[in-house]
């Protein structure tokens, strides 16, 4: 049997080791690291991460600005939210659900975001930063997938990986992540022929497709990790609605490990979210 990756426990494990380090920031520099979360519109699947991400923040001592802005907010307005909150001290990490509404364009909120406090490491400074390898905060799915993976790997150094899906979320910064780890990387995206083919290579795959149930049992080779990044909301025969990955579990049982969904990567991005925000409060705050 392939073993399953707890990302819950692994999450809570990572989120008690935060708490402590906000505790020593408190004690020590009189510094509570907080956190501006700002939400545009109604999306239903964005509300419940938001929902998430500042429930899991109230349990690490992180505070939380939570701005939830109605779907017609227009793009000067958010500008001004975000100047304020990179103006404001108390405000470590700024975070902006995506998506956007289409009136907003994502790229200039993203650009106006201070880099130092782009806790989602969406920033083109922290963007280049990780593609030069010198430092910046990198993005939470990302860093969580990697986390998940030392769990079961040592040494990455040689392992061919393959990354399905080339978004600049998860795709791309988990490529160059497990490039720096010297990995054998290749992305592949939904124009990417023989698929399978490519899969079976890979002695570690991260599929980050949205696309539920895509990965076959037979594309996956004896003894790969599997890191399954899709969250996808289906309707089973009973007519109720369920998550599932981009990866069809049953059937993987010559895989080395795999993670669940829902258990796996999702907890990990909020744990690595708050994970940054300490990050940054403690290399600018003190
Ligand atoms: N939407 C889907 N994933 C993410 C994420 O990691 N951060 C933000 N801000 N929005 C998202």
């Amino acid at each position: 049997m392939a073993a399953l990756i707890d990302g819950t426990a692994l999450a809570e494990r990572m989120t008690q080791e935060t708490a402590a380090r906000v505790a020593q920031l408190s004690s020590q520099h009189g510094i509570v690291p907080g956190l501006a979360v700002i939400l545009v519109g109604e999306d239903p699947a964005s509300r419940i991460y938001v929902d998430r991400k500042v429930r899991q923040a109230g349990k690490a001592g992180v505070r939380s600005f939570e701005h939830r802005l109605p779907a017609d907010t227009d793009q000067e307005m958010l500008l001004g939210l975000i100047a304020a909150c990179n103006a404001d001290d108390a405000v470590h990490g700024i975070l902006v659900q995506l998506p956007l509404p289409p009136q907003i364009d994502s790229a200039r909120v993203l650009d106006a975001i201070d880099p130092r406090k782009d806790v989602d490491g969406f920033h083109p400074v922290n963007v280049g930063r990780l593609s030069t390898g010198t430092g910046g905060l990198v993005p939470c799915t990302p860093l969580g997938c990697m986390r998940l993976l030392e769990t079961v790997i040592e040494d990455f150094r040689g392992l061919k990986a393959v990354v399905i899906g080339k978004s600049n979320i998860v795709g791309k910064p988990v490529a160059l992540l497990l490039l720096d780890r010297e990995c054998t990387v290749t992305i592949t995206h939904i124009r990417t022929r023989a698929l399978p083919e490519i899969v079976r290579t890979a002695d570690i795959l991260v599929a980050a497709a949205g696309s539920p149930g895509l990965v076959q049992p037979d594309w996956v080779k004896p003894g790969a990790v599997v890191i399954d990044v899709g969250i996808n909301r289906v309707r089973g025969i009973d007519g109720k609605a369920r998550i599932v990955g981009d990866v069809v579990r049953e059937g993987m049982g010559h895989a080395a490990a795999i993670t669940p969904v829902p258990g796996g990567v999702g907890p990990m991005t909020i744990a690595c979210l708050l994970a940054n925000t300490v990050r940054a409060a403690e290399r600018h705050g003190v």
